[in-house]
């Protein structure tokens, strides 16, 4: 990273503060130095304003996977630019027609077919309103629009996606929400069955999927046993529901495979992917479906099967390039066998860590939760839980934290490093937390 400042924190904090609504956060609560100034990244590393480094450990926001400033995405992206700067997807474009292909390949099973969008909320906003419209095609009669999701599951920001969200902080405020969504409660401590159970109950007839990240993100890294989405499909396949797993944050390698549904050997009808697929350089999700349901999709023109939705910018040029030279440097490096080897490392070293105060460490490859709680083993309030996050910043690490997700204290921090990550950098994220803890006391 350069050594030269290149704003000046004090006008660019100004600005900020006048005119900037930033996500999740009272702003009458931010001091003025709370937020930082970020300006340049590099690798795992990112630098601020005042010339102060930092280790990433939340990649961003859990997707700067290949870490930052590969050159080779800029120059894809800048030789895109050039030569096409935008093209909606109303005709073909080389980059989104390539991009689609190459994870044609990499995708489990036979998700062959991708509808590209700008983010992970409307990735799962396609998917939500082409499950039902698949309900209605293959099951004509029937009434087959509802969406099972997971309470503590996260989907994004827009009304459907909010609406299979299961946190409460992230919708009470919006509702009411879409018709049609029903929760269960999710995995560890719940199991497979509870699907089946609303299925039955609601009739089959009026279901159209099941929606699911592979690992609960947000929501505190929730792991779920080997056992659960195997079954999960199994429910599936017996009442002809369609499984969307959601894998914005789970796909490209975070969890130590391409794709986390690869842990269980479990192919969904239909994956939504973002964050890692250009690893946040340039915005874009995708919603891929299988053969299957793309079939479901063919008819005569006045049939009027097709799929009714258009965006603008879905499969922008600019952004696909980016993807494609993302997606290359991921798989040429095979990044999930360093998150598999490394987030092993990092969650021996963290779960060896002697505390009062850590009540677990958990989560796959390089997407863990930190639980911290107080003598007592409740969850550390929000003070002591700030003090925390503020002294493993101060010791030159960047965490997230759960916000939002439930009721009453928050007190789970994450960590999904960008993929890269080494050893060494893994014992420096070790040696914030034993900082970070010694704030608590
Ligand atoms: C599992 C999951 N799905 C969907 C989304 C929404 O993605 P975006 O913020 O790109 O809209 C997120 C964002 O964090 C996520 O964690």
């Amino acid at each position: 990273m350069s050594d030269s400042v290149t704003v000046d924190p004090k006008e660019i904090r100004a600005q900020d503060r006048a005119h900037i609504w930033h996500p999740m956060v009272q702003h009458e609560s931010i001091g003025p130095e709370d937020l930082m100034v970020i300006t340049e990244g590099s690798g795992a590393m990112l630098k601020d304003a005042d010339g102060k480094e930092y280790l990433d450990a939340y990649a961003g926001i859990w997707n700067v996977n290949v870490g930052y400033g590969r050159q080779e995405i800029v120059d894809a992206v800048t030789e895109q630019m050039q030569r096409l700067a935008s093209y909606p997807q109303t005709q073909i474009v080389a980059p989104a027609a390539q991009l689609a292909a190459r994870l044609a390949e990499l995708l489990p099973g036979d998700l062959n077919r991708f509808f590209f969008v700008n983010s992970g909320s409307e990735a799962n906003e396609t998917a939500l309103k082409a499950a039902r419209q698949c309900g209605r095609q293959r099951h004509p009669g029937e009434n087959r629009h509802k969406i099972i999701a997971r309470y503590q599951g996260y989907h994004g920001f827009t009304m459907g996606a909010a609406s299979a969200t299961g946190q409460v902080g992230r919708k009470r405020m919006f509702e009411p929400l879409v018709p049609g969504f029903i929760h269960v409660e999710p995995p560890p401590t719940h199991g497979p069955d509870d699907i089946a159970r609303v299925i039955e109950r609601e009739s089959p007839d009026t279901v159209a999927a099941v929606i699911a990240e592979p690992i609960i993100g947000g929501g505190g890294v929730l792991v779920p046993p080997d056992d659960y989405f195997p079954r999960v499909r199994e429910i599936c396949d017996h009442y002809g529901v369609l499984l969307i797993l959601d894998e914005v944050i789970t796909g490209f390698g975070r969890t130590g495979k391409l794709f986390a549904c690869e842990h269980w050997g479990v192919v969904p009808d239909m994956m939504t992917i973002a964050k890692g697929l250009s690893s946040g350089y340039l915005p874009i999700g995708a919603c891929a479906v299988s053969d299957d349901v793309f079939e479901a999709f063919k008819g005569e023109v006045e049939d009027e099967v097709e799929f009714s939705q258009v965006s603008t910018y879905g499969g922008h040029p600019a952004c696909c390039a980016a993807a494609l030279a993302a997606v290359d440097i991921l798989v040429r490096e095979k990044l999930w066998e360093n998150s598999e080897q490394v987030g092993a490392y990092l969650l021996d070293r963290l779960q060896s860590i002697e505390t009062q105060y850590i009540k677990e460490v958990r989560g796959k490859g390089l997407m863990m939760a930190i639980e911290l709680q107080d003598e007592y083993g409740a969850m550390l309030d929000a003070k002591r839980s700030g003090a925390f996050g503020k002294a493993v910043r101060e010791a030159g690490v960047i965490f997230g934290k759960m916000s939002h997700a439930m009721a009453g204290p928050e007190s789970v921090y994450h960590l999904a490093p960008p993929l890269i990550l080494t050893e060494e950098q893994a014992d420096t994220i070790g040696n914030a937390v034993v900082t970070g803890l010694r704030a608590i006391g």
